[in-house]
């Protein structure tokens, strides 16, 4: 499988929870890194930047003042198929959905505020990691 980049969140209820390290704990024990991370409290505008392609969705306005609502925490994670590896950890996007042991069913509250986000394809990935991060952070 060839090694992948993508861009995960640790988004403001996960990191309000405290559940950072059992994310990177998880992340570590399926064989993938953490090559750049940080603590970012998005503004609103960066937030429906980067969910513009959910920007017709019903969900649109609550989705993007959740994600403003306080500090996330991002990283780019590189691996053998790390795009759908990391979206496996996650489960289904509503953690009632999601598959036992995975981090929403274990840390997500409700389909919103579901303590994660992976990007789902090589081109989303690519869009998220230059969205959060400069050439420099990247090196
Ligand atoms: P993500 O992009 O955050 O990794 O999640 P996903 O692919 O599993 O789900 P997606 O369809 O891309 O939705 C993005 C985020 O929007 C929120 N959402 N709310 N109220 C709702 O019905 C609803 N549906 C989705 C979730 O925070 C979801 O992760
Ligand atoms: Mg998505």
């Amino acid at each position: 499988m060839a090694s992948e980049r993508t861009l995960a969140i640790i988004k403001p209820d996960a990191v309000a929870k405290g559940v950072f390290g059992e994310a990177v704990l998880a992340i570590e024990k399926a064989g993938l890194k953490v090559v750049a991370v940080k603590r970012i409290t998005l503004t609103r505008r960066q937030a429906e930047g980067f969910y513009a392609v959910h920007r017709e969705r019903p969900f649109y306005a609550d989705l993007t003042a959740f994600m403003s609502s306080g500090p996330s925490i991002v990283m780019v994670l590189e691996g053998d198929g790390a795009i759908g590896r990391w979206r496996e950890l996650l489960g289904a996007t509503d953690p009632a959905q999601a598959a036992p042991g995975t981090l929403r069913q274990r840390f997500g509250e409700n389909i919103q505020n579901n303590g994660f986000h992976g990007s789902d394809a090589p081109d989303t990935a690519a869009f998220e990691i230059g969205f959060m991060f400069s050439g420099l952070e990247l090196a």
